[in-house]
C-alpha cells in the first residue's frame, strides 16, 4: 500500500463543490490500485480575506511543503479583487514551489457537444505547456500621478535563459513522448525584444531535441487556428500569459471550462505540484450545487499520473469518457439537468 499526503485547497465558490467529488474519486480509484490517501484541509479563501486580512497565513507555504500535493478548486470571489486573492494565494505557492510548468490537456470527448462544428471527438486532443512563473505576470513596474491626466501605468515581462529553457526543454520532451510535434507561441513581430529571444531559445533547444519537429506560429495567428483547425495540434508550448488565453480558448472548444484540468508542476519535485480545474469559483452557479466537478477530477487524475499511478489515471480518464459517451447524466453546463452530486454518483458507478 502507498500512502500518499495531500493538501486539500477548496477556496472560492464552486471550488468548494468540485473537490469533494475529486476526494471521492481518489478514494474509489485508489482502493482498487492499493493507493491510500491522506488529506489536510486548508480554509485558505477569499471569505478567510474578508475575515483575517490574507487569503493564507504567513507561513502557509511550510504548511504545504511536506505534501506529496496539492489540490486545489478555485480562488476569487466578488468582493476581494481579483489580483489581490491571485497574488495572495496562487500565484505565491506557484512561485514558491517552483512550479514552472502549467500543462493544460485539451480533449473533445464523445458526447460532448464542441461548439466548433470541426471539432470531432477523438481528433482534437492536445495539450497546452503554459510557462507558469515568469513572463508578462510580473511585479516589475508600477503607477504613477495617480488619478491625473499624466497617469501613467508601466509593466515589464521578465523572460530569463534559463526559465525559458527549461519550459521549452519540457515542452519538447513530451513533444518526444507523444506524437512528436511541437508549436511555438509567439508574437516577435510585435514585442521586438522577449519574443525574439523566445524564439531563439527555440530553436536552440530544437537541436538538443531532433526526434521533435516544430514550428512557431503568432498568437494572433494561432488562435484563429485553434477555431479553424484544432485537430492538428498536439504539444504547444507558450509563455504565462499566451498559455493562459490559449488553453481557455481551448477548454472552450473542447465543450466546457467546466471539464478542463490543469497541473502546476515541479518537474525536479523539490517541492509540491499543485493540481486544478482550469475554471474559476463561477459566483453565478455557487452554491447550487450543479457545478460541473469533471475539471477537478481530471486534475485529479493528473495528481495521480504525477504521484506515479498513470494505471490509476487511466482508470479516471476512462471513466470520464465513459460517463460522458455512455449515458445522458450531466450538469446543466453540458446541456444536462443532473446535480454535481448526481454526476459524481455516476462517475464513481462507471469508475
Ligand atoms: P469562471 O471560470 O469562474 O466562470 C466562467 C463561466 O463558466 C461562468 O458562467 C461559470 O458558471 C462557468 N463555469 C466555470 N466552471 C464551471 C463548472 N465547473 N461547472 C459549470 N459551469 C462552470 O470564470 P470567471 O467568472 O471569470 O471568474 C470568477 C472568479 O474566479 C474570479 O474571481 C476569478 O478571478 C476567479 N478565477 C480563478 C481561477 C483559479 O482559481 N485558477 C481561474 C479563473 C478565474
Ligand atoms: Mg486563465
Amino acid at each position: 500500500m502507498t500512502r500518499h499526503h495531500i493538501a486539500l485547497v477548496p477556496g472560492d465558490g464552486i471550488g468548494t463543490e468540485v473537490l469533494p467529488p475529486a476526494q471521492q474519486v481518489l478514494d474509489t480509484v485508489g482502493a482498487r490500485h492499493g493507493i491510500a490517501f491522506s488529506y489536510t484541509s486548508y480554509d485558505w479563501s477569499c471569505e478567510r480575506y474578508l475575515r483575517e486580512g490574507a487569503m493564507m497565513p504567513p507561513d502557509g507555504l511550510d504548511q504545504l511543503r511536506e505534501k506529496d500535493a496539492i489540490l486545489l478548486g478555485a480562488v476569487g470571489y466578488p468582493g476581494v479583487p481579483d489580483h489581490v486573492s491571485l497574488w495572495g494565494l496562487l500565484i505565491p505557492i506557484r512561485r514558491g514551489f517552483r512550479q514552472y510548468v502549467n500543462l493544460r490537456p485539451i480533449r473533445v470527448f464523445e458526447g460532448v457537444d464542441s461548439p466548433l462544428r470541426g471539432a470531432a471527438a477523438h481528433e482534437v486532443e492536445f495539450v497546452v505547456v503554459r510557462e507558469n512563473v515568469e513572463g508578462e505576470y510580473s511585479e516589475i513596474g508600477g503607477r504613477l500621478n495617480r488619478g491625473t491626466p499624466e497617469e501613467i501605468a508601466v509593466q515589464e515581462a521578465v523572460f530569463t535563459r534559463a526559465g525559458v529553457t527549461r519550459v521549452l526543454d519540457f515542452a519538447f520532451d513530451l513533444a518526444a513522448r507523444r506524437g512528436g510535434v511541437l508549436t511555438s507561441a509567439t508574437k516577435s513581430n510585435g514585442i521586438v525584444h522577449t519574443m525574439p529571444f523566445w524564439d531563439e531559445l527555440v530553436a536552440e533547444r530544437a537541436t538538443v531535441h531532433p526526434q521533435v519537429s516544430w514550428d512557431q506560429e503568432h498568437i494572433d495567428a494561432l488562435a484563429a487556428k485553434f477555431v479553424l483547425g484544432p485537430a492538428r495540434f498536439d504539444v504547444v508550448v507558450a509563455s504565462n500569459l499566451f498559455g493562459d488565453i490559449l488553453s481557455d480558448l481551448a477548454a472552450a472548444v473542447a465543450g466546457s471550462i467546466g471539464i478542463a484540468p490543469a497541473a502546476n508542476l515541479n518537474p525536479e519535485r523539490t517541492h509540491p505540484s499543485m493540481f486544478e480545474p482550469v475554471h474559476g469559483s463561477a459566483p453565478d452557479i455557487a452554491g447550487r450545487g450543479i457545478a460541473n466537478p469533471l475539471g477537478a477530477v481530471w486534475s485529479a487524475a493528473m495528481m495521480l499520473d504525477h504521484l506515479g499511478h498513470p494505471a490509476a489515471a487511466k482508470d479516471v480518464t476512462d471513466a470520464i469518457a465513459a460517463v460522458l459517451a455512455k449515458t445522458d447524466v450531466r450538469t446543466p453546463d453540458l446541456g444536462g439537468i443532473a446535480t454535481t452530486a448526481e454526476f459524481t454518483d455516476k462517475l464513481l458507478e462507471l469508475l
